[in-house]
């Protein structure tokens, strides 16, 4: 049926929106209709009928659905489809409808749809007027609505999205998969993005804000605009506190069809800076007049902090040299694919947090901006990154074919929109670029000086592959830091490499590793199955290396500023090993022997057909859940944080009397091995020495513990057991209530134990989540990247003892939920969730 919404023009959103003024931002995500067109699910095509932006057109058949959305997660798995963009049915021509009204009162005022992205080649329209497109999937748009709006009568907005013309190197998402927002504006009002501001002069006693204004004039005569601005303390929640400052009545003349722009200085006294620790923020409320009448309030938070990024110590945070601990991610939620959601967003930032993550590159697009928004506010670095190449594409219709026509006003919108979130510290505008090569063609410099137009507060970087070769070349002289990727070699010297740090002309640069490891497994996995990847952290691909590598060369060149390991999570599509993805060939450079060895193993996994479709990269698996090298990267990035990890598991009933390396992951400098009480040795770290390995254990059920120490002192103790048979589920939820408002999700890991207790790490029953009550479970997953049960699914096997359920309430309906985990055989478990 087909739902007309009136805007209840008091519904807002938190802080850009307030009561006074005429600005109003709605969430305009709820009771869209949806129809696909081209390529269907099942490979089969629909003819795209013409016009479907005709208002008058009957669309009573649609399917009616709230956004954020994407139609590619839906599945099912194509065994057919590629591996590296997920086994996914992501490709097809999609519209979006929505019918609207907007009060006859509100006619003289403005109204936009702000999308935060749409993927991809998106074109809107309203009432059958083309009102804006934009190809770029990942980049955040506005269309002005206003010259074609029926006022006090129903309108329709039309979205058409094409991922059929989309190339991508893992898994994009299709859809309107962010959020949108209509905002309603008097006619002078801030323009999109319009306050930007800088702390340029910080010091214990007072911090000198300045804050750039841009203000927009739509009507047909000379604006006699003023405004003024507030600064406020601004806590977690988004709720001003303390006002710190606010400014004298400035006057400003806008013309008519203009924009009109100022700066003024504020002083903050007794600055709280921003960090990691305690990432204080605050807001900016610009409050504007056109002549008397108050028309627009506009809220900006920003931080007070300052950046360095040094040649020979690394990157200073507040003066301070802060380790850049950071992980590179995609953009999808595992199970819940590329729709965006705020709490598994957070869920996923907390468990990075909880391993000493310090810093995030949003590799290779821009990002949500709840992105941002969580990172200002839980305390991450930021590495905000435009593009996965330039001119020369990796893929067919991938950004190289967008890149000449778009890609400043991409930049623009990346900057403008990001540039107040005070954890961004670096710009990067690409990742392995073959323009890298070719310095003369002076790309890197081109686009390192579009970043500055719009901000000069923070340098601009890109990831170098083959930095042998590009951090040597004159390519790093064109960014203001050099990012490289997998470069443990190249930091200093001598080498055969070349030395980046040491070479002439280079006492000016920093450098970092935007991208280090690729280190692959599969959780829980130590003598793999097929298509899968041993869990004893040894395997890199050709490019790749081991953590372990990295950590040395970074002890080796403190000057270099840290890391981006590729990945914290798993990810959807780029299954290397078992990757089809011949743009890996470009990542040997013009080394032709490594090229013609990756040539070979590509044809093998054309005969193997494996049914991967997700990656082995991840620190932490799909599901969220970790895997044995989230210990040895805890062990560095939280130093002092007693810990000791074991592993493998100690349940071989096939390995009795088998050689089984055990190693011990631990922040502690020396550890004693016991097996079933009798001592296998003590080890200390030697100097460049990150992992405790015993290679030759013989097996034998029973009991594995380790005994750590630090400095002589104990320092943590752990073991691990051999279990018994499962007999029963056990039920770890995330949280017990849940907020009935469409978005609030309730993680459900689900184990299994044995008689005493114990989990058991090889268990792989079939189980069946069911919700009783107002509420549903959205998906299910396992962590499994070969698994091709769609994550819609609600019965799937475990992988080596786990399940994962995500469950989410009906909008509106309140009440109490009962989650229920069964498998046959095995005395299942309940748990209760609150509605509220
Ligand atoms: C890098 C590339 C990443 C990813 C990674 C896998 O070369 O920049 O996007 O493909 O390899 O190891």
């Amino acid at each position: 049926m087909k739902k007309i919404i009136t805007f209840c023009l008091s519904l807002f959103l938190a802080v850009a929106a307030h009561a006074q003024g005429v600005r109003e931002e709605t969430n305009f995500d709820h009771d869209w209709l949806f129809a696909r067109y081209g390529l269907q699910a099942d490979g089969s095509r629909i003819d795209e009928p013409a016009s479907l932006e005709r208002p008058d057109l009957d669309d009573t058949g649609w399917r009616s659905l709230d956004l954020p959305h994407d139609w590619g997660i839906e599945g099912p798995f194509r065994p057919d489809l590629e591996g590296y963009t997920g086994k996914l049915p992501w490709r097809g021509i999609g519209w979006y409808r929505k019918h609207f009204v907007v009060p006859a009162k509100e006619s003289d005022n403005r109204f936009y749809l702000d999308f935060d992205g749409a993927m991809a080649n998106a074109e809107v329209f309203i009432n059958g007027h083309k009102v804006g497109d934009r190809p770029y999937g990942y980049i955040s748009f506005r269309v002005d609505l206003t010259p074609y709006l029926r006022w006090g009568e129903e309108n329709v907005v039309a979205v058409r999205l094409n991922t059929e013309k989309l190339g991508s190197r893992w898994y994009p998402g299709a859809g309107i998969y962010r959020h949108v927002r209509l905002v309603k504006t008097a006619p002078v009002h801030i323009a999109q993005w319009g306050v930007f501001v800088t702390t340029p002069k910080i010091d214990p006693k007072s911090a000198t804000a300045q804050v750039n204004l841009w203000i927009e004039n739509h009507r047909p005569a000379n604006a006699e605009c003023s405004y003024t601005v507030s600064l406020y303390e601004l806590d977690e929640n988004d709720r001003p506190g303390k006002r710190v400052a606010t400014s004298d009545r400035h006057s400003l003349n806008v013309g008519s069809q203009q924009t009109g722009t100022d700066s003024i200085t504020l002083e903050i006294p007794q600055p709280r800076l921003w960090s990691l620790e305690e990432p204080n923020r605050y807001l900016a409320r610009v409050s504007v007049y056109d002549g008397k009448r108050l028309v627009d309030l506009y809220d900006t938070p920003f931080g007070v902090r300052t950046i360095e990024f040094t040649h020979d110590n690394g990157f200073l945070l507040n003066g301070q040299r802060v380790p850049i601990n950071g992980t590179c991610n995609h953009h999808d939620l595992g199970a819940l694919g590329a729709a965006i959601n705020e709490v598994a967003l957070r869920r996923q930032l907390t468990i990075l947090k909880n391993f000493g993550c310090n810093a995030l590159r949003t590799s290779h697009n821009p990002p949500a901006p709840e992105l941002l928004t969580l990172a200002d506010k839980m305390g991450f670095l930021v590495m905000d990154e435009a593009f996965d190449c330039w001119n020369h594409g990796k893929k067919e219709y991938d950004y190289g074919s967008l890149f000449a026509e778009w890609h400043e006003r991409d930049l623009e919108s990346l900057v403008c929109r990001d540039r107040n979130h005070p954890s961004i510290i670096l710009w990067s505008t690409g990742n392995e670029v073959e323009e890298q090569y070719h310095p003369e063609t002076g790309v890197a410099r081109h686009l390192t000086e579009v970043v500055h137009r719009y901000d000069r507060t923070r340098p601009v970087s890109f990831g170098a592959s083959y930095p042998s070769k590009s951090a040597v070349n004159g390519t790093e002289l064109q960014v203001d830091v050099h990012g490289m990727n997998y470069a443990a070699g190249c930091y200093g010297g001598p080498h055969f490499y070349g030395e980046f740090l040491n070479k002439e002309g280079h006492e000016h640069l920093s450098g970092y590793s935007s991208e280090s490891s690729s280190t692959m497994s599969s959780r829980g996995e130590y003598f793999p199955r097929r298509f899968h990847v041993s869990s004893y952290d040894l395997t890199q691909p050709g490019w790749g290396g081991l953590p372990d590598e990295e950590f040395a060369a970074l002890d080796r060149y403190p000057a270099i500023c840290g890391e981006f390991v590729w990945t914290g999570f798993d990810y959807l599509g780029e299954p290397t090993p078992f990757n089809s993805d011949n743009s890996v060939l470009l990542n040997y450079g013009q080394n032709a022997s490594l090229k013609e060895e990756e040539r070979r193993k590509l044809e093998q996994i054309e005969k193997d057909r494996p049914t991967s479709r997700s990656s082995y990269f991840g620190i932490v698996d799909l599901a969220g859940f970790p895997k044995d090298r989230y210990y040895l990267y805890k062990a560095r990035w939280m130093p002092n944080t007693p810990m000791v990890h074991i592993l493998p598991h100690w349940n071989f009933p096939d390995r009795v009397g088998q050689t089984t390396p055990v190693f011990v992951y631990t922040s502690g400098d020396e550890a004693e091995l016991f097996l079933n009480g009798k001592s296998l040795g003590r080890k200390t770290k030697q100097p460049l020495e990150y992992r405790l390995r015993w290679d030759s254990v013989v097996y034998e059920p029973g009991e594995l513990k380790a005994v750590t120490y630090r400095d002589g002192k104990l320092w943590a103790e752990t073991s691990v057991k051999t279990t018994g048979e499962a007999v029963k589920l056990k039920l770890t939820a995330d949280k017990c209530t849940l907020r009935a408002d469409g978005e609030d999700l309730v993680f459900v890991r689900v184990s299994l134990i044995d008689s005493e207790g114990n989990e058991v790490p090889t268990a792989e029953p079939v189980i069946t989540s069911t919700v009783e009550g107002p509420g549903q479970v959205v998906a299910t997953d396992n962590g499994d990247p070969t698994c091709l049960i769609a994550f819609q699914e609600t019965t799937r096997p475990a992988f080596n003892g786990l399940y994962l359920a995500i469950v989410k309430a009906k909008r509106g309906e309140r009440g109490k939920l009962r989650f229920r985990a069964a498998a046959d055989g095995l005395e299942s478990a309940e748990l209760e969730i609150k509605v509220k």
